[in-house]
């Protein structure tokens, strides 16, 4: 098992009040390069948990995350910074600074780095239009839609230039139609930038959009993966089989309400 992004026996426990709570149990993953991999699982399964392991926010216990083959687990100060910025992160929440303007937001990752100012602003240029906000940048977050919103987040991503992006339930807020354009968009960038996408959803329907592979994440355990298509028809784990279900059961509900023309 060799990919872009190797995830090898990773465990992660939380001290919770004495106790000890193991939130990722020998967790194993592998995903190539340019290719988008779906992880599903219900909530408390440890998703964010991984994908904060991945970008060094948290620091596992056990185990190896190689990136292009370097083990960021044992990195740490200046090495550490630079893989990190392999690795962008957007979120259900969006994380955006209120007080800032769209433009200011997705410049800050360079501002803090010492980016001159003339490069910041054809990057910023760059980047917004690219996610489709260039009319945007003297609005302030507030002012704008939430697909608008991550899209921000999006750009304040891409502009770090990552080669591997984590999307924690990116669409999780949105409305059906936005979260299909968030997921045009992330293709799209997928396509034209050939960066590798993790895709943390519990929407089944968002990774049969976007993935071609999947794994699914069950009590801080890798459950299945393989082919998106094999685990929606066949699924072989507890939680694969209930995503699938109730995927199916509204496709059915669809069918239904078409066939009576309401
Ligand atoms: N820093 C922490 N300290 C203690 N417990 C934590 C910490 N971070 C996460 N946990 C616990 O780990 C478990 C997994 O949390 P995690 O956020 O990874 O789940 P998730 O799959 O992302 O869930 P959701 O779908 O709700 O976002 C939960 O029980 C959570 O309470
Ligand atoms: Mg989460």
């Amino acid at each position: 098992m060799s990919g872009y992004l190797d995830i090898r026996n990773v465990s992660k426990a939380f001290n919770v009040s004495g106790r000890e709570l193991q939130v990722l149990r020998n967790v194993n993953l592998s995903v190539d390069k340019g290719e988008i991999y779906g992880i599903i699982g219900f909530s408390g399964a440890g998703k964010s948990t991984l994908a904060r392991c991945i970008n060094r926010l948290e620091t596992p216990d056990a185990g190896e995350i190689l990136v292009d083959g370097v083990d960021v687990v044992k990195l740490k100060g200046k090495e550490l910074r630079q893989e990190r910025r392999k690795v962008g992160m957007i979120f259900q929440n969006f994380n955006l600074f209120e007080a800032m303007t769209v433009e200011k937001n997705i410049a800050y990752p360079l501002e803090i780095e010492g980016v001159k100012k003339a490069e910041i602003k054809k990057r910023v240029q760059e980047t917004a239009e690219l996610v489709g906000l260039a009319d945007k940048l003297k609005a302030y977050p507030g002012g704008l839609s939430g697909g608008q919103k991550q899209r921000v987040g999006i750009a304040r991503t891409l502009i770090g230039q990552p080669d591997v992006l984590l999307s924690d339930e990116a669409t999780s807020a949105l409305d059906p139609q936005t979260t299909l354009n968030i997921l045009d968009l992330l293709k799209d960038i997928n396509e034209r930038l050939g960066i590798t996408i993790l895709m943390i959803t519990h929407e089944l329907d968002a990774i049969r959009y976007s993935c071609d592979k999947m794994a699914v994440l069950e009590n801080g355990q890798i459950t299945e993966s393989g082919a998106v298509a094999d685990i929606f028809r066949n699924p072989q784990s507890k939680t694969g089989e209930l995503f699938a279900k109730v995927s199916k059961e509204f496709r059915r509900a669809e069918n239904f309400t078409d066939g009576e023309g309401i």
